[in-house]
């Protein structure tokens, strides 16, 4: 029997010129501010993405298996409360943890799936396997930023909006509520969204999960070196920077930085920008937020959302919330 190919398109909403000025506008931004600083959605090139991978799979990075544990459990429950005909994964990744949520879905009447993420290679990757895992099901990859792009998505039947992982902890207060307020005002009655999110607890095990024994959380972090090297002729040497993880337990979030080993003038070319660094100097590339159920609960709802069920894993380490448009 001949093996059929699967047809998936991309849509692309990030042509190379939208994001160049995305870039362009948050290095110039963030290594011109004082404390430094750069968003983390750059560190997910195709080498980044591998890199985060491998970050779920460490031993003291728990979110990813807890999340799974919790889908293992729930996924039907969620799929009958749902009855969704679309799902939409906003930053979608590997879509590993997708098929739990996919077979529980189909199960119910799904008949499409969005994946939607920034690095197209992970994107049609993904796209191209649950394709072929799930012959019945309508695949539509999205290569979008899901900060930018949400009124975008394609909007056929009872959706469910899917933002897993914890990704959401990536958002800064304000933005959250906006994003949250966003995709409310993108939803329609009987729509769904299913919101993954880590949970605080014991702050060792926090900082743990993001300054591993192996160094991979570490190559992960200077991987946004990397990315500003190759896209913007920029000098960085990214072994000159010291990977640091710690824990704000005032905001709750777990913050990574990358802290200069000696003193530098570092060229971006393409930025017409040279960025002095002095020895000991961090610039911020990330956070994490870490939420409490009743503040999540409280988030949603003032954002519109109706919350509908709050799953957790047996030791309360990580959430899924579903909630209603
Ligand atoms: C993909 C944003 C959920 O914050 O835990 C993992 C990214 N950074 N280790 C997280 C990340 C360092 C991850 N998210």
């Amino acid at each position: 029997m001949p093996v059929s190919q699967s047809a998936v398109h991309l849509i692309d909403h990030l042509d190379r010129d939208h994001l160049r000025r995305a870039l362009e506008h948050d290095v110039r931004t963030g290594l011109t501010a004082s404390p430094k600083w750069l968003p983390p959605k750059w560190f997910y090139d195709a080498r980044g993405s591998d890199l985060f991978t491998q970050i779920t799979r460490l031993p003291e990075y728990y979110p990813t298996r807890r999340e799974l544990a919790i889908l293992r459990e729930w996924a039907g429950d969620i799929a009958a409360r749902a009855s969704a005909d679309t799902l939409i994964e906003l930053g979608s990744g590997t879509s590993e943890k997708t098929t739990l949520l996919l077979d529980a879905l189909t199960a119910k009447g799904l008949t499409a799936y969005t994946p939607v993420d920034v690095d197209p290679v992970t994107l049609l990757d993904a796209a191209h396997r649950l394709a072929a895992r799930y012959p019945a099901l309508t695949v539509q990859p999205v290569r979008a930023d899901f900060e930018h792009h949400l009124a975008a998505l394609p909007r056929p039947g009872r959706r469910m909006i899917a933002f897993l992982g914890g990704t959401i902890g990536n958002l800064p207060p304000g933005p959250r509520e906006h994003f949250l307020t966003t995709l409310r005002s993108t939803l329609t009655p009987g729509d769904t969204f299913l919101l993954g999110a880590d949970l605080v607890k014991d702050t060792s095990r926090l900082v743990a999960a993001y300054d591993d024994s192996a160094g991979v959380t570490a190559a992960f972090n200077r991987n946004v070196l990397h990315v500003v090297n190759h896209e913007l002729d920029a000098d960085f040497t990214p072994e000159d920077f010291d990977h640091i993880a710690l824990y704000d337990e005032h905001n709750a979030w777990i913050e990574m930085r990358l802290r200069a080993t000696r003193p530098m003038t570092v060229p971006i070319r393409a930025l017409g920008l040279t960025v002095p660094f002095t020895t000991g100097e961090e610039m911020r590339t990330e956070i994490s937020a870490k939420f409490h159920l009743h503040g999540l609960r409280a988030e949603l709802t003032a954002a519109g959302f109706t919350v509908d069920h709050c799953y957790t894993d047996p030791d309360g380490d990580f959430a899924l919330v579903l909630a209603r448009a």
